[in-house]
């Protein structure tokens, strides 16, 4: 089953948009397989965004990104990877379509809100990347018993 890595960046945390965020792809209907909240190192950070590396706005995303609480998610489901791009919107929040997350709630394209994996493979680097195999959930083998 197809997987992808969101992340609430720490100014969607701290404006309070974790629920109103996660509700989106609950009502979507993808299913979560990881979360959880945690302050990522610089090492991390720049790990996660070692494509960038050479951009003039590099050292600015990775402060940005280190510098509080943001909500790591794994999200299962077919097609989830493009789905949760698009769910998400244009990286500059100015140009993403309203109904988007950064369309409705951001400004600024380094303030904006949430990540999303690009590709099926920068996803699943991404997930190795931030959750180990025992931080995941295997819905099909525990099932649903609480949706039936
Ligand atoms: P990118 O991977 O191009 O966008 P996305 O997050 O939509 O996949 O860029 C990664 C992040 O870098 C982006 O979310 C915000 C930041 N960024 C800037 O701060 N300035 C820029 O000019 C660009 C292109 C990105």
């Amino acid at each position: 089953m197809e997987r992808t890595f969101i992340a609430i960046k720490p100014d969607g945390v701290q404006r309070g948009l974790v629920g109103e965020i996660i509700g989106r792809f609950e009502a979507k209907g993808f299913t979560l397989v990881g979360l959880k909240l945690i302050i990522a190192s610089q090492e991390l950070a720049e790990r996660h965004y070692d494509i960038h590396k050479e951009r003039p706005f590099f050292k600015d995303l990775v402060s940005f990104i280190t510098s509080g609480p943001l909500v790591a998610m794994v999200w299962e489901g077919d097609g989830v990877v493009a789905s949760a791009r698009r769910i998400i919107g244009a990286t500059n929040p100015l140009t993403a379509e309203p109904g988007t997350i950064r369309g409705d709630f951001a400004v600024s394209i380094g303030r904006n809100i949430i990540h999303g994996s690009d590709a099926i493979e920068t996803a699943q680097r991404e997930i190795s990347l931030w959750f180990t195999d025992a931080e995941l959930a295997n819905w099909e083998s525990t099932m649903k018993p609480w949706l039936v």
